[in-house]
């Protein structure tokens, strides 16, 4: 019965402390009322990477003054609330647990339903939340932490047809920063360059593209990077701007190629799909962006890319995945245990272990 549901969703995975509010309205409208995302890359960047401890503590810090500023945003109380949804997995567990205790006070005090949400499925529902996509689609996420393609059936229906079995793409733009001296995040850094260079100078792997199927892997390139550069810096005695220039752009190229093949192959996996639609910080890059709406030209399917402050994590889709689920009664207490992984799709064979963002599912 179509009904209006608001949510307060809770988010604390991997280094962002999130709370938002969102409603659903009797027509199926969707309204994000407030998001606020308190971000944590100052605190880790002495590390060169997310230190789970640190990242737990200041969850357990901010969490509260999340979740009072999302509410006072959205121009709500406690009391206007139907439900609270929480991230209980997959990612860095103490993280994880800090957003699940206190959603679980926060239930206890007002009686609220609570709600278990898997951060993937948030993610991989957030094209519903922001454009009102109809099941099933194809979601390409990729990002500091994840890289999957998921098809998406219903909010508990998901297959998995391909992912990383090593690092995650947006690992690798990092990497290739720090390898050439630039500054974290390596993604937009790396992107920023590759527009000033020439893809063509050097040549680069593109792995796995010899095999079939939809699985990726990016630390081969990122050793060929350094490779390269090496090369380059025994030659010169340096690198001067244009090497860095042509190195980003060629690293970047390679991903481009390998991203729009493997979404190919995905896309013709998956006939009758509504659109192909992306997610994840790496998704902002204009280049991959535009290489793989080509694709879903080609196959003749809708594009979709959310805006990226819901591309990226936030508690947004943790509510309305949490509002999803309560639709379709799919509410199960068992969810709700703090997992550091948690595949969304449980038939498939678990990928690899753990990036500087924490457990891959
Ligand atoms: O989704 P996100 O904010 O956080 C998680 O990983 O969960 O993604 C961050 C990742 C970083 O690795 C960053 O370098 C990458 O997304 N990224 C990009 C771009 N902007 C962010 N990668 C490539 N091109 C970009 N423009
Ligand atoms: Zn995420």
């Amino acid at each position: 019965m179509p009904q209006t549901l608001t949510f307060l969703g809770l988010e604390s995975s991997c280094d962002d402390t999130a709370a938002a509010v969102v409603r659903h309205a009797p027509d199926g409208a969707a309204q994000i009322l407030s998001s606020v995302v308190a971000g944590q890359d100052a605190l880790h960047a002495a590390f060169g990477g997310v230190v789970p401890e640190i990242a737990a503590r200041a969850h357990a810090e901010r969490m509260d003054l999340c979740v009072e500023d999302a509410l006072l945003q959205a121009g709500v109380t406690l009391a206007d609330l139907d439900g609270i949804a929480v991230t209980a997995g997959p990612g860095l567990i103490g993280g994880v647990l800090a957003g699940v205790m206190c959603a679980k006070g926060l239930a206890a005090v007002t009686g609220l339903p609570l709600i278990g949400v898997n951060h993937l499925a948030g993610h991989a529902l957030t094209p519903r939340l922001t454009d009102g996509l109809a099941f099933p689609y194809l979601m390409l996420l990729v990002s500091g932490g994840h890289c999957q393609f998921l098809r998406v059936d219903s909010a508990t229906d998901f297959t998995r047809l391909g992912g990383t079995i090593d690092d995650a793409p947006g690992e690798a733009f990092d990497k290739t920063a720090k390898l050439l001296g630039l500054p974290q995040p390596g993604g937009p850094a790396v992107e920023r360059e590759a527009v000033l260079g020439d893809a063509r100078r050097f040549a680069f792997p593109r792995p796995l593209l010899d095999r079939p199927g939809c699985d990726f892997s990016f630390s081969g390139l990122k050793t060929a990077l350094l490779r390269t550069r090496d090369a380059v810096v025994a030659e010169k005695g340096g690198l001067t701007i244009q090497d860095r220039r042509d190195l980003c752009a060629g690293f970047q190229a390679a991903v481009a190629d390998v991203m729009a093949e493997k979404s190919r192959r995905a896309l013709a996996a998956c006939p009758g799909m509504t659109a192909f639609a992306v997610a994840g910080g790496v998704a902002a890059n204009a280049t991959l962006r535009a290489r793989l709406e080509a694709v879903a030209v080609v196959a003749g399917v809708r594009f979709i890319a959310p805006p990226l402050r819901l591309c990226t994590d936030n508690a947004a889709m943790i509510a309305w995945a949490g509002i999803e689920k309560t639709l379709i009664g799919a509410c199960d207490p068992a969810d709700l245990v703090a997992r550091p992984r948690w595949p969304l799709d449980s038939t498939s064979p678990s990928m690899l272990g753990a990036g500087k963002k924490g457990a891959k599912a």
